[in-house]
Formats: C-alpha cells, sequence, structure tokens
C-alpha cells in the first residue's frame, strides 16, 4: 500500500492517465491460473471537461485506487465509468466509486450490466451500449467495439480515437506486474512468456472471436493499447497484435496436436505403473504426445496449462479409506468444461478392498462433460501381467480413439 508515497500514476497520453494497481501477492489468478509474475489491475483516468474512468481494479485494492483517483480529480465529477467486461478483478471497486461519484452512470454492454447488478446485488445509473455506439466526452468522442468472448461474453474494446487509445481490457493483457508498466520499459523476455501463457489459458479457446476482434480493429490509427492486465503497449503494441493473431490462426486451421495428460497419484507405484503402461500404448496408436505425471505435489497452475493443451486426459487413483485422493480433486477443479467439454477421457488406479476409485473418477470426469471411453482400468492391489497387458491395450485403444475422433472433425 502506498500510505505515505505519491501515488503511483503515470501518464499514457495527455489526457489518460493510469490508474491501476500491481498485485504482487496474488497466488493465482481465479484460483486456476499460473501467476509467477503477480498481476496489475489496469484502469484509466480520462481528464478533460467530462472526466471518465475506463476499468476499475480488484476490490482489495480499492483504498489504494481511492487515493489514485482524488489526487487527479474530484471524483464527484466522474461522469462515466466505462466497463469494458465484468469480470470482478475489473469491475468489483465500482459500488465503492459509485459512492463517492454520485453522477457517474456506468457504461457497458447490456450482458455487463446485468451481470454488474448481480454483482453488486443492486440497480444503479447505467446505459447499455452496442457495438459502433458513441459517447461524447466534450469535444472528444469514444467509440465503443464488440468484442464478444474476449474473455467473457460481455466484453467491449472502448476506442479513443482523438489519442489513438484502445482500451481492450483481457485482450492483449499478461499477468505480469512491474511498476514500469510500459511494454518498452519492462523484461521483454519474461513479458513475453507471461503475455504467451495468458493468451494460451485465457484467450486462445476463443481464437474465432479474437480473429473477429482483430478484423474490426485493424484500420484504426492506433498508439497505444491500454491493456487491463499487465504492461499498457506502447511502443510494440502491433507485435502483440500480430502474435495473437497467428496463434489464433494456428489453433483454428490446424487439428491440434493430439496430446493426453496423464494425471495421476500413487501411494505404493500400483496405480504409477498402469500409467506408464498406459503410455506406452497411447504411443503406439500414433503421433500422440502424452505427458505422464504424479501430481502430488503439482499445483493448480501447471494442471490447468496441461488440461489446455490436452485433447485427451487420463486420470488415475488408488482408493484410500473409501475416496480418491486430494490432488485429483484438485484436477477435477481445473477442468473447465466450457474448453475441456467431449475431450476424451479415462480412468485408472489400483485399489486395496471395494474399488471405489472407478465410480468416483467416472462420475467426475462424465459430470465435467468429458467423453468417458470404455470401462477405464481398476485392478486389485499390483497389477499382474495380464492386467499390465490389458492396460497397454486400453492405451492403445484410447490412443486410436483420439486419432480417429480428430481424423473425423477435419
Ligand atoms: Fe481480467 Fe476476464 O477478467
Amino acid at each position: 500500500m502506498e500510505s505515505n508515497t505519491k501515488p503511483h500514476i503515470l501518464e499514457v497520453s495527455p489526457s489518460a492517465k493510469w490508474i491501476g494497481v500491481l498485485d504482487h501477492n496474488i497466488v493465482s489468478f481465479d484460483v486456476v491460473m499460473e501467476t509467477r509474475y503477480g498481476t496489475t489491475y489496469n484502469s484509466y483516468f480520462i481528464d478533460g471537461p467530462v472526466k471518465a474512468v475506463v476499468e476499475t481494479v480488484k476490490e482489495s485494492f480499492w483504498p489504494e485506487y481511492e487515493r489514485k483517483l482524488r489526487a487527479l480529480t474530484d471524483p464527484a465529477e466522474i461522469r462515466y465509468i466505462i466497463l469494458n467486461h465484468s469480470e470482478p478483478d475489473h469491475s468489483s471497486s465500482i459500488g465503492h466509486l459509485l459512492g463517492i461519484a454520485p453522477s457517474a452512470e456506468v457504461v457497458a454492454t447490456g450482458n455487463a450490466i446485468r451481470n454488474l447488478k448481480e454483482i453488486l446485488s443492486r440497480d444503479f445509473p447505467h446505459r447499455a451500449v452496442k457495438d459502433g455506439d458513441t459517447l461524447a466526452l466534450g469535444d472528444r468522442v469514444l467509440r465503443f467495439i464488440g468484442a464478444p468472448n474476449l474473455h467473457w461474453p460481455d466484453t467491449m474494446y472502448t476506442w479513443l480515437e482523438d489519442e489513438g487509445l484502445l482500451f481492450t481490457c483481457d485482450s492483449f493483457g499478461a499477468h505480469y506486474a512491474d511498476a514500469n508498466m510500459f511494454d518498452d520499459r519492462v523484461d521483454p523476455i519474461a513479458f513475453d512468456e507471461a503475455f504467451k501463457y495468458y493468451f494460451d489459458v485465457i484467450l486462445k479457446p476463443f481464437s474465432k472471436f479474437m480473429l473477429k476482434a482483430l478484423d474490426k480493429i485493424a484500420d484504426l490509427p492506433v498508439r497505444t493499447i491500454c491493456t487491463g492486465h499487465g504492461p499498457i503497449l506502447r511502443s510494440d503494441w502491433k507485435k502483440y497484435v500480430e502474435l495473437s493473431r497467428k496463434w489464433s490462426e494456428e489453433y483454428l486451421r490446424y487439428p491440434e496436436q493430439q496430446r493426453v495428460y496423464i494425471a495421476y497419484v500413487s501411494a505404493y507405484h500400483m496405480t504409477g505403473v498402469i500409467a506408464e503402461e498406459l503410455a506406452r500404448g497411447i504411443r503406439d496408436a500414433g503421433p500422440i504426445e502424452v505427458e505422464v505425471m504424479d501430481i502430488e505435489t503439482t499445483d493448480i497452475g501447471e494442471m490447468e496449462e496441461q488440461l489446455t493443451r490436452a485433447t485427451g486426459l487420463l486420470v488415475g487413483s488408488p482408493v484410500i479409506n473409501q475416496n480418491i485422493l486430494l490432488p485429483v480433486y484438485k484436477l477435477f477443479a481445473a477442468v473447465n468444461p466450457l474448453r475441456d467439454r467431449g475431450k476424451l477421457a479415462g480412468g485408472f488406479g489400483s485399489y486395496g478392498w471395494s474399488g471405489e476409485n472407478e465410480k468416483l473418477i467416472r462420475i467426475s470426469l462424465e459430470n465435467l462433460k468429458l467423453n468417458y471411453h470404455g470401462e477405464g482400468l481398476f485392478f486389485k492391489f499390483t497389477p499382474d501381467a495380464a492386467e499390465l497387458q490389458q492396460s497397454y491395450a486400453y492405451g492403445r485403444s484410447f490412443g486410436e480413439a483420439l486419432l480417429s475422433t480428430a481424423a473425423s472433425a477435419e
């Protein structure tokens, strides 16, 4: 917190200032995404005869954020709060802000306004806007650009043509906290790594929508992209836009490299040997990458990354006290049915007495909308030679099913 120091505010353009906050202590984003570089919640104040704020910050940072705002203006003079997307990392300070900015109107898509009413549990002065709508800020004009599903259905971009500023919220963002805040002032290698990871986890599943949004902004005379997380792109924004286009096109153009994530825990390696035979069978089925991982100590961010890249998932657990084990429940928590729906999946494991792993794994995967393959593989205590052969055969049939589904989708 910056109680006795000058608030950290940065000039983005003659009228726009960055008034966001840095979060170095975030453990993970949305509890599933690794944030080794921390993150920022970017907000912008647009000064002038009609004052506006674009995005707010996560509520826990409200005192710091309020201090920044008050350093720039009397909040009562804020006329508009532009919200490009209603997820609480950007919107959860709005209730406080409306308390000190009673003349302000929230400007967002209809979907975002509806979400925000639920988030705040009340109504508030608002203006729902659509693609192409404009809003005058004195002699300047904001134009709103529909950008649905980037990364929620309620998303839009905001374009301030007079200063070449494009506010894109999650698009072109990264979980990367550096007080220098501009793309030309941060470590390029670490930032690029964070940018790619953010794209893969947050935006890649919505590549079709990313391409539509990129087409809409292609002819804009952009000078700076004001992101919602991580560095503001004032110098090399074209590079990040082009990377987003390239990765989106690749994702849509090529059938994905088939990749199976075999995630398991094993108390005495009885479940572990099944995992190894499964992997052998899958590899022999054809060109499929296989990642075999004992997830006893794997963090949820790593699981999320693996799941994002996987086209197939095999989950293994023994039974302890009639239940499967905690790391497997963490894995289930990282499954995203929007992204992972229909992926081929299966279960395996050793057990000592009653074999609850078979039912628990199967039901969990099916509830998460994955497509369960066959009966899975569940053996009493140490798998014998015949059971290991059965494991290999299941892996092989799993791999063949994966390749045949991919071929029929082309
Ligand atoms: Fe940064 Fe989808 O919110």
